[in-house]
């Protein structure tokens, strides 16, 4: 296609009216998140690390010089049109689980104050069964998981009505829970899970119930932590028949984002690998749960995906045949959110010498989860005014185990998933797509 041949654009409902971000789990990330856009809409705090913010996106030929802001190229809901909800298992507001949490300054905290303590969250849907290292005393009853599942719903619509809001997005930033296989039967279709709401099946986590919750209301969800969700069978399907966006699984924040930042360029050298070894000490709430060899399990598999799919083995068998991949997460008090990730890689080169690369990435997890939970939450109100239903692949940027259709592997290279969702920016927009290979344009 030359660039003069346009598409046709797509239609976009506009983003009029409040759009309520209703967060499960109101923890250190949930906190930072709300804090940050209050802090913004404040004008004390610009929106670092957030691509619907501060991302540029460019428009056809180089030569051609046009490269809007993204959140002027599509439109997005206003920072000062959202309203926030919260489910948690503990009974704080907003502001005395951030100050709970420990992230953000006390100082920028009290400054906050009035809107954060107006969030009060609603009592969860909760089970130790599932997160084994916490209990509280903020969990709803009902007589099975069905009910529960109705209980959610009947306030997801009240909520909307009692905020007015036009439109409503789910972000699952709650607690790990334990792996659960995605083969059990309840997962197959709907009629099977439905059947295992109503007789309390174990297979059903708390983190599908409110899931469920949100495809029934129509309400787009967002899964930012590893565990199952809304990623198996018969969830995705309801959504594609609800029309209901989806995406998941496990925010791509510290250590990962650093594994496939490097390891495509290590691949696009063709330096082979030898080894990587990879351990966090961490000391926040979820640190303590990750500290439960069930949760971490959970953990552990969606960051060991990562290496895999980029490297390719099978493709490169001389270079990446059998490498040794260990993640570890050891639970420390001390450190807090602030997160510190090494990363050991035994790496080969010419004539199979031997090299070693060490990181050091001394982060803070919620500071870097917070913009992402922005633009999930403003990017998957745009996809359903944009008509799209089911798994949002476009959107594997902010994920370590991205949800693909079943017959795709999921694509971990953060440039690749960078150019997918500029790529679908551009789509709905009815311009050209820019994927680097046109040089006859572009050059
Ligand atoms: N911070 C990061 O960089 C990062 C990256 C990837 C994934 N995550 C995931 O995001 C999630 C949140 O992380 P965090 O640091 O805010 O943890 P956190 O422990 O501070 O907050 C989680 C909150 O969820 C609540 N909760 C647990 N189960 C619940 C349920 N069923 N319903 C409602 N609330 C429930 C807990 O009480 C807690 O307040 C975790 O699963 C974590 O693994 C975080």
């Amino acid at each position: 296609m030359t660039a003069e041949e346009r598409l046709e654009d797509i239609e976009i409902a506009p983003a009029k009216g409040k759009l309520g971000v209703l967060l499960v789990g109101l923890g250190a990330v949930s906190t930072t998140f709300i804090a940050g856009v209050e802090a913004i809409k404040a004008g004390i705090a610009e929106p670092i690390g957030s691509l619907t913010q501060m991302g540029t996106i460019r428009l056809g030929k180089r030569t051609d010089n046009n490269t809007p802001m993204i959140k002027d190229f599509v439109p997005l809901a206003d920072l000062n049109d959202i309203v926030f909800g919260a489910w948690d298992i503990f009974p704080d507001s907003a502001y005395d689980a951030a100050m709970h949490a420990g992230v953000l300054e006390k100082d920028l905290l009290a400054q906050l104050k009035t809107p954060l303590q107006k969030i009060k969250p609603m009592a969860a849907v909760f089970d130790t069964h599932y997160v084994k290292r916490l209990s509280g005393t903020n969990v709803k009853e009902g007589a099975n998981k069905m009910e529960l599942a109705q209980q959610l719903i009947d306030e997801i619509a009240d909520f909307k009505r009692r905020n007015k809001c036009t439109r409503l997005v789910m972000v699952w930033a709650a607690s790990t829970e334990i792996y659960q296989k995605g083969d059990h039967a309840a997962y197959r279709n709907i009629n099977a899970f439905e059947k295992a709401l109503q007789t309390n099946s174990k297979a059903i986590a708390p983190s599908m119930i409110y899931a469920y919750a949100a495809i029934k209301s129509g309400v787009p969800f967002a899964n930012g932590a590893p565990n199952l969700s809304v990623d198996v069978p018969a969830l995705v399907k309801l959504a594609e028949d609800m029309n209901v966006p989806v995406c998941g699984k496990d925010f791509k924040t510290g250590q990962t984002m650093m594994k496939t930042i490097l390891a495509p360029g290590l691949k696009s050298r063709l330096l082979g690998l030898h080894g990587w070894y990879s351990t966090n000490i961490l000391g926040n709430r979820d640190g303590e749960v990750l500290d439960d060899p069930e949760s971490f399990k959970t953990k552990e598999e969606s960051k060991l995906s990562v290496l895999e799919h980029i490297l390719q083995p099978d493709k490169y068998p001389q270079l990446y045949k059998d490498f040794s991949h260990v993640v570890r997460i050891n639970y420390y008090p001390p450190r807090g959110d602030n997160k510190e990730g090494w990363d050991n890689i035994d790496i080969f080169g010419w004539l199979g010498y031997k090299m070693q690369i060490k990181i050091d990435f001394l982060c803070r997890d919620s500071i870097l989860a917070a913009p992402l939970c922005l633009d999930l939450a403003l990017f998957m109100d745009l996809a359903q005014r944009a008509k799209m239903k089911g798994i949002q692949e476009w959107l594997s940027f902010y994920f370590k185990a991205p949800m693909t259709a079943p017959e795709l592997y999921p694509e971990h290279d953060l440039f690749i998933q960078l150019m997918k969702l500029k790529n679908t920016l551009r789509y709905l927009r009815g311009e050209e797509l820019i994927t680097h290979l046109g040089l006859e344009y572009y050059d």
